[in-house]
């Protein structure tokens, strides 16, 4: 500007830029200010995070099941699962030993109807979720009594548990279910050791069929789907025979 004709002394141009300057220091306080209340809003935030995180610690304590109190309420369920969770019927499934979260999880698919079964879902439309805590907390904590394979089946079903079918595409059951089928508690992929071949057989028909649903992205179904009767009457065998 300076020099521009007619326009611009020096006495203008200082005025010009004082008032550059004032503006310049305006907008810098400005954005202190600005800067500030963000640092209060962060500051918020950041306390209301941690609010809901501590909420959530207070009722994640308040949720975690007694196994005292699992014990006394699984009176109700010990005529099919044995008192200690391991059911002398086959076709009723072992609960001795198995993940407390994968056991909270199938009450509440059985208590809204997402599975279904005929003697489970009257079962388990009486539970809390309380209920559901302690009685996991308690079949988990109990000792699986283990069973043995059919030594016929054995070498077949142990080929597919480990290696799966690579002719047809049957993933490896190891892969998610562990080596000796101890499972994944927190990736909810069950506990299979031990487990009576007869359910184990009447679960992956299910899964095959698609009567049962339950399994997230449909991992299981997609498996099942893929295997032939006697790979699912071999394996079902191992499965009974791991410990
Ligand atoms: C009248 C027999 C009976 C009673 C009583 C019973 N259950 Fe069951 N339960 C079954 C049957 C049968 C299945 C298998 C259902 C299926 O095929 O989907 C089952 C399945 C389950 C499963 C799923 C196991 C798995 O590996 O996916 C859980 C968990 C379970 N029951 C917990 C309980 C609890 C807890 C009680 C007591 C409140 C109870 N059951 C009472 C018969 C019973
Ligand atoms: C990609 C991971 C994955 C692989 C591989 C896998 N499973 Fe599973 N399986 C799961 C998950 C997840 C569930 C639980 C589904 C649910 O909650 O309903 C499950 C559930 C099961 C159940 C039901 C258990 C019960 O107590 O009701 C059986 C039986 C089973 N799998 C057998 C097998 C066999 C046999 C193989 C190998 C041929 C296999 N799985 C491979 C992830 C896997």
């Amino acid at each position: 500007m300076r020099g521009t004709p007619g326009c611009c002394t020096g006495l203008q141009h200082d005025d010009i830029s004082t008032t550059f300057t004032r503006k310049f220091l305006l907008q810098d306080r400005y954005a202190k200010v600005k800067n500030e209340n963000s640092a209060r809003i962060h500051r918020t935030g950041v306390a209301a995070v941690s609010l809901i995180f501590m909420l959530a610690g207070i009722s994640s304590a308040l949720a975690e099941g007694s196994i005292e109190a699992g014990k006394s309420k699984s009176v109700a369920c010990a005529a099919c699962h044995g008192q200690d969770g391991n059911s002398i019927n086959a076709e009723w499934p072992v609960l001795a030993g198995q993940h407390a979260n994968y056991i909270v999880n199938a009450l509440k698919t059985f208590k809204t109807g997402e599975r279904n079964n005929p003697l489970m879902s009257g079962q388990a439309a009486m539970l809390t979720e309380q209920d559901m805590n302690d009685l996991a907390a308690y079949f988990s904590a109990q000792t699986p009594a283990g069973g043995t394979a059919d030594a016929a089946l054995a070498v077949s079903g142990e080929r597919l548990y480990r290696g799966g079918n690579p002719k047809t595409g049957v993933s490896a059951c190891a892969a998610c279910h562990g080596p000796t089928g101890t499972g994944n508690g927190p990736a909810g992929y069950p506990r299979l050791a031990g487990q009576h071949a007869a359910y184990t057989t009447a679960q992956l028909n299910a899964f095959r069929s698609g009567q049962r649903k339950t399994d997230a992205s449909q991992m299981m179904r997609n498996i099942a789907a893929l295997m032939t009767d006697e790979e699912i009457k071999a394996v079902a065998s191992y499965i009974q025979g791991l410990r």
